[in-house]
């Protein structure tokens, strides 16, 4: 099963605000009202259900306060499995929090399943959308480093496997899309499908932060980001795994179709 929403199972959204989240996907899924940080929310939100699908929020920087009291919380009310959405190579990462989740659901008394997601494609539709629309460049400081890039819409496939299916219990997966690339050749690939020039502007990382900064960008923002394109500079954000297509049954989405498929989002708004 690759879409929760098309079976006979009954799928809970646990969201801070019901009213937006059900504008957005409808009347299909049940919703239940859920923040991290107002634990009086879980107990009706985790009420009669069987798997879990734990996001942390990149915004909650305290496991321990807000991440981990909540999935113990689900365990005692009968939540048998939880799949998680970690990072790629958080196995080998201490600073990540997703470390401290994933030591955390092995001693659970839970099932888990960890999906270690690379960089998803979508962030360049939201973090960096205006830069490709209205300057027509890529802005990261990742130098020449490849990244295994993936698009969400496989992640969402590959926990809907791993929610429902069997066998996938105290396991972990690398979730990256096809291929890596560094982005020289994403911009050329966004230059291809787009029919327009698209370059990489190849920052360094304090004029990356000094232009985030300008536009105003929340430091801690700035921070997470830097870290991230760090990672991918270093060369730590390449690794491709052909762990999507043994899940979901088909290759993942490559990079050129994610372009395709959201090429509105990169045109001008001054264009006419
Ligand atoms: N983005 C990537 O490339 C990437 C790659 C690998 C792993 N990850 C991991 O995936 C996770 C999600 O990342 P993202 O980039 O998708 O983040 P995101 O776009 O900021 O989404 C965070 C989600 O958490 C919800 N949320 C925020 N605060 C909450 C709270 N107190 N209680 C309940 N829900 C809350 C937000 O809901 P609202 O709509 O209510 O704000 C939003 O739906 C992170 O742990 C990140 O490290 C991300």
């Amino acid at each position: 099963m690759t879409s929760l929403v098309d079976g006979d199972i009954t799928v809970r959204a646990g969201v801070r605000d019901i009213a937006r989240a059900r504008e957005r996907f409808g009347d299909g899924i049940e919703y239940a009202e859920f923040d991290f940080q107002r634990p009086e929310t879980w107990g009706a939100a985790f009420d009669g259900i069987d798997a879990l699908f734990l996001i942390r929020p990149p915004t909650i920087g305290r496991v321990k306060r807000h991440i981990t009291p909540a999935i113990d919380a689900a365990a005692r009310m009968g939540v048998e499995h939880v799949v998680f959405l970690s990072v790629l190579g958080a196995e080998r990462n201490p600073i990540l929090p997703h470390r401290r989740i994933e030591a955390h659901l092995r001693d659970a008394d839970v099932n888990y399943t960890f999906l270690r997601a690379s960089f998803f494609m979508q962030n360049l539709a939201e973090v960096h959308r205006e830069a490709i629309a209205e300057r027509d460049e890529i802005f990261v400081p990742a130098g020449n480093g490849k990244t295994s890039f993936v698009d969400a819409r496989d992640i969402g496939a590959a926990a809907a496997v791993a929610l429902t299916g069997p066998g996938h219990e105290n396991r972990a997966y690398d979730i990256t899309g096809p291929a890596a690339f560094d982005y020289a050749t994403v911009a050329e690939i966004f230059s291809d499908v787009l029919d327009r020039p698209i370059g990489y502007a190849n920052p360094s990382i304090p004029a990356f932060v000094r232009r985030l900064r300008a536009e105003g960008q929340p430091l801690a923002f700035v921070l997470v980001m830097v870290g991230i394109y760090t990672i991918a500079r270093l060369g730590f954000a390449g690794r491709v795994s052909r762990d999507v297509e043994a899940l979901i049954g088909r290759e993942p989405i490559p990079l050129e179709r994610f372009v395709a498929d959201y090429a509105d989002a990169f045109e001008s708004a001054q264009a006419e």
